[in-house]
């Protein structure tokens, strides 16, 4: 898909305004619990955490760790792999994973569920997205940009086989024109 096809969900304006309100509310909340370790949840979340962490006035760290959960294609198996860990300790500090969507909450659910494990001092979740009437396992997402319906979302980061990650809008596809 190129730039001009893509049917446009949330455009870049509104994307900005959004990342910016949650700065400033993520900001607030950690005031007294900085350093923040900011842990982008790669690919998808590298877009977001660049804009996101630029706008936040505390101090903060930049971590990622990188897991698969559809391989190749559209479909949720609920298997995730973690395929690249974070490289430092999290023991005893104040985390913030970042996430770009969140829709069977597979993922999130796998991540906090391990990183819990490491005694971090806290440990919240932030997605861009999540998609409305999904869940199918218990995740609470703390911090959320938009509400979405169930439609395959592209752009700012997102992909539809490693297509599209850098569109600077959000934009929905039929991803049945595309199998
Ligand atoms: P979950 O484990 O079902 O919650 O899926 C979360 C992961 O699937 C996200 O981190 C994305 O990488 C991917 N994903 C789910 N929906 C979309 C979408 O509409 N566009 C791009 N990636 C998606
Ligand atoms: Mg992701």
């Amino acid at each position: 898909m190129s730039e001009l096809d893509a049917n446009i969900l949330i455009g870049e304006r509104e994307i900005a305004r959004r990342v910016d309100e949650l700065a400033t509310e993520i900001s607030a909340d950690y005031a007294d619990k900085a350093p923040l370790v900011l842990l982008g949840v790669l690919k998808g979340a590298f877009i977001f955490l660049a804009d996101l962490s630029r706008h936040l006035s505390i101090p903060r760290t930049v971590e990622f760790i990188a897991v698969s959960s559809y391989h190749s294609s559209s479909i949720s198996t609920g298997a995730v792999r973690l395929v690249m860990d974070v490289r430092e300790s999290i023991e005893n500090k104040h985390v913030l994973i970042i996430e770009d969507i969140v829709d069977s909450g597979h993922t999130l659910n796998y991540l906090t569920g391990m990183l819990r494990t490491r005694n971090p001092a806290s440990l919240r979740t932030c997605a861009l997205l999540q998609k409305s009437g999904r869940a199918q396992v218990d995740v609470t997402v703390d911090y959320v940009g938009f509400n979405i319906a169930n439609e395959w979302v592209v752009g700012y980061g997102l992909d539809y086989l490693e297509k599209d990650r850098t569109l600077p809008f959000i934009g929905a596809i039929d991803i049945r024109d595309k199998d």
